[in-house]
């Protein structure tokens, strides 16, 4: 396997986030004006005639709202035209993979700045035809076929990940509990109530109406009981599902010589990994994905550095399982002991190992395309320290995202480095 051998450094100037969540009122160029607004915001010295070249990764903007050709449509509604502007697709890691390909281009001296963006636009269609456009990102063959859709293939893996390490559907919760506690202190996050404020909602709206109490006692409780939390795709209930969204995320990467010329507070990409992988029935197990470890092991071996290293990490939990493969993917943990790290609290944000501090696509939401960028707006938030209540403290320094697509046929992982 080829290592990467960058000529440039490559450096991210500056990040911004649409609000996620479910807008009727707009669409993709609404919700990418705003994330590029935020982004000139969060930096001191923008210059768009600067950009060179626009990197879009979006999903399916030709499904969810009849427009296909997105980036050269973008890029003129921002003033940028006639840079080069292109369109990535890989299923939910479109935008991570994007990111990525800027990145080596401007590696490899073609460019200095190149605008990176994401964003979907998910709930213009019904619940029923959004997951039929996601499950086009599956295997026609081989798992849409068998009746498959994305919570069936994690459920799938939840299953496989219990049975071989004897791990409890606890586990699952404790990784939404934390997600939704970190979301509710984000402002872009589609979802601001945590769990407990959910579950003590519910029983508040119990006494208004005449209705018998749940006698919930803790969040566990609640997410136990399918009155407060119904099944999806057992084990994975609703609160383990990542939400459909609406949203857009955009980070302006520059080679790493000219960074300080346009921002007090770039962030450093020094290690990138990318790999693909078949569907779920060609793999050896179902309670890894194997495109991850791969992923991982080239960006750790590009950094220079290993898991411990990682001060916080954005990770793709679009359900509760993903994230706990995630952890043990990346080295973070042994294999089986990702699930009682959960339950220890371990990812918390005061714990050893903060993962997803931003609300994770549990919480913050997940509109697909815009999801791999949008970690890395948290990334590069902690480790210049404005992640305000969320701000995970020891001076984080080492930051690392893990992008997937499909039931995991790709996988992209960065790592991020603030200097001084
Ligand atoms: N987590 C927590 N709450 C959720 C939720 C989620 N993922 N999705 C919806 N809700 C809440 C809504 O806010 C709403 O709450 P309210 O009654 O208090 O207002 C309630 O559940 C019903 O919402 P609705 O939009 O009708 O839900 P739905 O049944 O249409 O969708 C899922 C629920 C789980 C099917 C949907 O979120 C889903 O498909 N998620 C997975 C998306 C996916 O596969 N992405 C790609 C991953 S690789």
């Amino acid at each position: 396997m080829s290592e990467l051998k960058w000529k440039k450094g490559v450096a991210v100037a500056g990040v911004g986030l649409s609000k996620f969540g479910a807008f009727k009122e707009k669409n993709s160029r609404d919700l990418f004006v705003e994330a590029y607004q935020d982004m000139i915001n969060s930096m001191q010295r923008y210059n768009p005639e600067k950009v060179e070249a626009f990197y879009l990764g979006n999903f399916s903007s030709d499904q969810f709202e009849k427009q296909a050709h997105l980036a050269p449509i973008l890029a003129s509604w921002i003033g940028l035209s006639p840079i080069t502007a292109l369109r990535i697709e890989d299923a939910c890691a479109s935008s991570g993979v994007a990111l990525r390909q800027a990145a080596l281009a401007i590696a490899s001296g073609q460019y200095d700045v190149v605008l990176v963006g994401g964003v979907e636009k998910m709930t213009s269609l019904e619940i029923a035809a959004v997951t039929e456009a996601l499950a086009t990102a599956a295997d026609t063959q081989f798992e849409v076929s068998a009746g498959f859709t994305f919570p069936g293939f994690y459920a799938a893996m939840a299953t496989a990940y219990m049975h071989e390490f004897q791990a409890s559907r606890e586990a699952f919760y404790h990784v939404s509990i934390k997600n939704r506690n970190n979301g509710a202190l984000n402002e872009y996050a589609q979802f601001g109530q945590t769990i407990f404020d959910i579950m003590e909602s519910k029983k508040r709206r119990a006494v208004q109406k005449g209705l018998p109490v749940p006698e919930w006692k803790d969040e566990i409780e609640f997410l136990s009981d399918p009155k407060g939390n119904p099944m999806v795709a057992w084990p994975m209930t609703l609160f383990d599902c990542s939400p459909v969204s609406d949203g857009a995320a955009v980070a302006l990467l520059v080679s790493e010589e000219i960074a300080s010329s346009l921002t007090d507070t770039p962030i450093y990409m020094i290690g990138s990994g990318q790999a693909s992988d078949g569907a779920l029935p060609e793999r050896e197990n179902l309670y890894s994905i194997p495109a991850a470890v791969e992923a991982s092991r080239q960006a750790y071996q590009m950094a220079n550095l290993t898991p411990d290293d990682i001060d916080v990490a954005e990770v793709h939990d679009c359900f509760t399982i993903a994230e706990i493969i995630a952890t043990e993917d990346l080295g973070f943990f042994e294999r089986g002991e990702g699930w009682k790290a959960a339950i220890e609290g371990k990812t918390s944000r005061d714990g050893s190992r903060p993962v997803n501090t931003s609300g994770g696509l549990k919480s913050k939401g997940h509109p697909v395309g815009a999801t791999g960028v949008g970690q890395i707006v948290e990334i590069w938030k902690q480790l210049n320290g404005l992640a305000e209540e969320r701000q995970v403290q020891g001076d984080p320094k080492i930051g690392l995202t893990h992008n997937v697509g499909g039931s995991g046929q790709t996988c992209v992982v960065n790592i991020f480095e603030r200097r001084g």
